[in-house]
């Protein structure tokens, strides 16, 4: 069994060392099973430049029929060139040499939220330019490219030793980072980014290219691009179109400016080819893109209080802010509007770390990490030079996870309920000028000036009755559910003051502080800085927000920080001593918002006992579920009059348009948007989410399980092309019939 070829699951690894005590014939037997086994190992999110070295062969096995350097290449153009870094919070791919990219509905929605009001409202109606004029500018969006990748582990941990506390550790680092970016020959248009990776064992250093004239071109109603909302979200069989399109401009040279009605659209080094031959069950895919964090490596303690300590505490944080939120938007068109952004992201989460519990459950997780630390605990008592190293790290990370257990339940309590309450959210942007005016007096104008700036996009999705009502929800847990050190005094005597009355300290703020309304704020502001910043800590939304940080900083941080910093450094000897331990093991790093890919092949999945699910949805399921005026599975008119005209174009198979399938690509948040590639290195769909047994693949990827969700780019044609009529989109396009031997 040579390295590289394998990327065995922690079962198979069990396997892989009980072989060595087995007969020969059974090991003959075992290595025949295995090698079959291989091609359904899809775990892993690979690093492009690494490709060739570890995954190319078993890519081709596979079915890949391109090469590891057609995706990942320096000296010409290659795939990697088509890959955007969308807002730095999801991806997208070029799909036209005018510069369009393709993205999902919800990675784009709070672009077209920002375009939208109650009577012209893109989200519900779809927003579609059918020339370059019609284009609408988004101040602050930008478009990352990767222009190329190094290692850079021997610099960054040059002069770093074990004896080092984590704070001197840190400080060499930043100074190696600091120098080696001073140092670095760079374009005067490119950036560059090193990150750590295998909890800081590697840094690998980033040059890329950033645009920051990305504008909105088109996007379906919401009927469409988010059909089936929070009660289809994270669920599998789907049938959401989750896409919209942007277009990125350049300066005359094509190189990144800021937004000018001069620019001109981008001319890129690469765009995607579009297949309009779809995929079949057993085809090979690639998901290309910016997966944001996974923790593929954690001890056994730590995703044990994961699943039963900081999950249930944010998922029972978020039913609460939900049950508000849904309260009000169902009333009241304004609310819906203003909240829909808010309200998606609560819930996406939310559901997220639901499905991520039952998969840990139903894939015995805890017994895996278990066996898998016995494998390791076992060798490395076996070796004596690991053994001096490495023999007590699982047990001190025991340790550490249980001394870190409150800190870290009141940090998920601190953390999730304080930016629900907008209110709290508005006196920390108000104490951050006051406290930039601290450090530095003659900037007073400008702080304030950009403030205001910020409150005003705040206030637009704003709501005082809605955030009262969140506010009292919330502090009633943040008071009940902690222990008393942790919760603010100056709360505890409001409530004492007030016969314990949520409602009555929920309205007594609300109805006193400054901070609901722009206006308000500035009045309140409307004096010399000094007076203006005490007037402004005499707010009583203030003083409130200032004790329960004040208590979280005397009370939770330094306990947290301190843990966390252990944590920190077992984590990163426990990593290495993995990749030590298990040499036989092809490892990934853990996702960190760089550039990955992730590669698997079409197929369905048995969810549980008894309900085996197909990997293929048509427009037969949209109308399966539609149902008139509902708030999540509407359908508008013309796409219900396209069908029943089966006005499908070349996008259908056989009469029946195909809409979403899954695929068995290990991906996580910020995949979305990205694009799903066939063998060639054709775009065939848009990844936008993963099956909800399958969440706790960013914990422990299980192959059975864990299928990514994309959307069928034959139905984003369709959508485009029929629905929206945006002829000249499709115009600019490239689109092929690989199958037919058009690749
Ligand atoms: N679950 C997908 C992701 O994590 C889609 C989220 C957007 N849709 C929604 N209904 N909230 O981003
Ligand atoms: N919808 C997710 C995102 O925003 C992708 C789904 C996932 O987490 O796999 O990135």
């Amino acid at each position: 069994m040579r390295p590289g070829i394998l990327a065995p699951t922690d079962n198979f690894l069990h396997l892989f060392f009980n072989l060595v005590y087995m007969k020969k014939y059974t090991i003959v037997l075992l290595l025949f099973v295995f090698s079959t086994l291989r091609s359904i190992a899809d775990e892993g999110m690979w690093l492009p430049q690494l490709l060739q070295a570890l995954n190319e062969k078993q890519m081709k096995k596979m079915g890949m029929k391109i090469s590891a350097a057609d995706i990942y290449n320096i000296s010409k153009s290659s795939l990697k060139d088509a890959i955007i870094s969308f807002g730095g919070f999801c991806t997208a791919e070029v799909i036209s040499d005018k510069g369009l990219i393709l993205t999902n509905h919800h990675c784009g929605l709070d672009a077209i939220q920002n375009h939208s009001s109650v009577e012209n409202n893109y989200i519900q109606k779809g927003f579609w330019a059918y020339n370059y004029g019609q284009e609408l500018q988004n101040p602050g969006l930008f478009a990352t490219f990767i222009v190329r990748i190094e290692d850079v582990s021997k610099q960054v941990l040059n002069e770093v030793t074990s004896t080092m506390s984590e704070k001197e550790r840190q400080s060499q680092i930043d100074k190696n980072i600091n120098q080696l970016k001073k140092d670095y020959k760079k374009e005067s248009f490119e950036d560059i980014l090193v990150r750590s990776f295998f909890d800081g064992n590697k840094y690998f250093l980033f040059v890329t290219e950033t645009y920051k004239d990305v504008r909105l071109v088109g996007a379906p109603p919401a009927s469409i691009g988010n059909f089936g909302k929070d009660t289809d979200n994270w669920m599998w069989p789907r049938h959401t179109g989750d896409f919209s399109m942007f277009r990125i401009y350049a300066d005359k040279n094509n190189k990144p400016a800021a937004y000018s009605p001069d620019n001109v659209p981008y001319t890129p080094k690469r765009s995607l080819k579009i297949s309009l031959d779809g995929t079949k069950e057993g085809d090979f895919t690639m998901v290309f893109g910016f997966p944001s964090r996974t923790t593929q490596y954690l001890p056994g303690a730590a995703v044990k209080q994961i699943m039963q300590v900081n999950d249930p505490a944010k998922i029972g944080i978020r039913a609460k802010a939900l049950a508000v939120l849904i309260g009000f938007m169902r009333k009241d068109e304004h609310i819906k509007v203003q909240y829909t952004a808010k309200y998606a992201s609560i819930e996406n989460a939310y559901k997220k770390w639901q499905g991520e519990v039952l998969g840990l459950t139903s894939t015995n997780a805890l017994q895996k990490k278990a066996d898998y630390e016995n494998i390791f605990q076992q060798r490395v008592n076996a070796n004596p030079e690991w053994k001096s190293k490495y023999a007590n790290v699982l047990s001190e990370l025991s340790a550490a996870y249980q001394k870190i257990e409150p800190f870290a339940y009141a940090r998920d309590y601190y953390n999730e309920i304080m930016p629900k309450i907008e209110l709290m959210g508005i006196a920390a942007d108000l104490n951050g000028m006051a406290n930039g005016y601290q450090k530095e007096p003659a900037s007073y104008q400008k702080l304030k000036d950009k403030l205001f700036a910020k409150l005003e996009e705040t206030f637009k999705e704003y709501n005082a009755g809605v955030d009262k009502k969140m506010f009292e929800s919330l502090i009633e847990m943040y008071v009940k559910d902690q222990k008393a050190a942790n919760v603010s005094p100056y709360l505890t005597g409001l409530l004492a003051a007030n016969n314990q009355s949520y409602t009555t300290i929920a309205e007594d703020l609300y109805s006193k502080t400054a901070f609901t309304s722009l206006d308000k704020i500035k009045a309140l502001l409307n004096a010399t800085p000094e007076e203006a910043i005490i007037a402004m800590k005499n707010d009583p939304a203030f003083m409130l927000y200032s004790d329960m940080q004040k208590t979280y900083s005397t009370s939770v941080s330094p306990g947290l920080n301190e843990n966390q910093a252990e944590i920190n450094k077992l984590q990163r000897a426990y990593m290495q001593a993995q990749l030590e331990v298990f040499k036989e093991k092809n490892f990934y790093p853990d996702a960190n918002s760089t550039l990955r890919l992730t590669y698997g092949n079409v197929k369905g999945y048995r969810a549980r006992d008894a309900v085996k699910y197909d990997y293929y949805t048509y427009m037969d399921g949209i109308m399966e579920k539609y149902k008139p005026g509902d708030y999540e599975f509407d359908v508008p008119q013309k796409l219900i009059d396209l069908y029943n005209k089966k006005d499908f174009g070349p996008y259908a198979v056989k009469g029946r348009q195909p809409v979403c399938f899954i695929a068995a690509n290990h991906t996580t948040g910020g995949n979305s948007g990205s694009p799903a590639l066939d063998a060639y290195g054709n775009l065939v769909g848009l990844n936008f989410d993963r099956v909800w047994e399958g969440t706790m693949s960013d914990i422990n990827y299980d192959p059975s399980i864990c299928r990514n969700i994309m959307v069928d780019i034959r139905y984003v044609l369709f959508i485009i092309d029929k629905f929206a009529e945006a002829k000249n989109l499709i115009a600019e396009m490239n689109l092929v019939h690989p199958k037919q031997g058009k690749k």
